[in-house]
């Protein structure tokens, strides 16, 4: 989670331009933040290439349940049906 934290922070406040994660309501959405981890937006890079289905699905669900969140866990499956 660390190339994460470098930019949406380790407590999920965000900083600059990057974006909270933390009580973000568009993490409800899992093809939302699937497709950012995989493919990036604006400045945030893609983690596709580097990330296997487990990996994507781990971060997802991570920052879906930190911080006060709330939104479930996301699945290697779900991740897989988006590459
Ligand atoms: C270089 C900085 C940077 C890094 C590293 C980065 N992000 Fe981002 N992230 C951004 C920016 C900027 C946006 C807003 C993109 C846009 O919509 O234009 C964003 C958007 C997001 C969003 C969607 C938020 C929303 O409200 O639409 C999620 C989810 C997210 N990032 C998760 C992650 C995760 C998980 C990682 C690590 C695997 C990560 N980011 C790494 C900069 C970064």
């Amino acid at each position: 989670m660390t190339n994460c934290a470098a930019c949406h922070q380790p407590n999920g406040e965000g900083l600059g331009t990057f974006p909270a994660l933390a009580g973000n309501a568009n993490l409800a959405d899992a093809n939302l933040v699937i497709d950012r981890i995989l493919n990036g937006a604006g400045t945030m890079p893609g983690f596709g290439g580097q990330l296997d289905d487990q990996k994507v699905a781990a971060v997802a669900t991570y920052i879906r349940n930190s911080w006060g969140n709330d939104f479930g866990p996301v699945t290697p499956a779900e991740v897989a049906a988006k590459r």
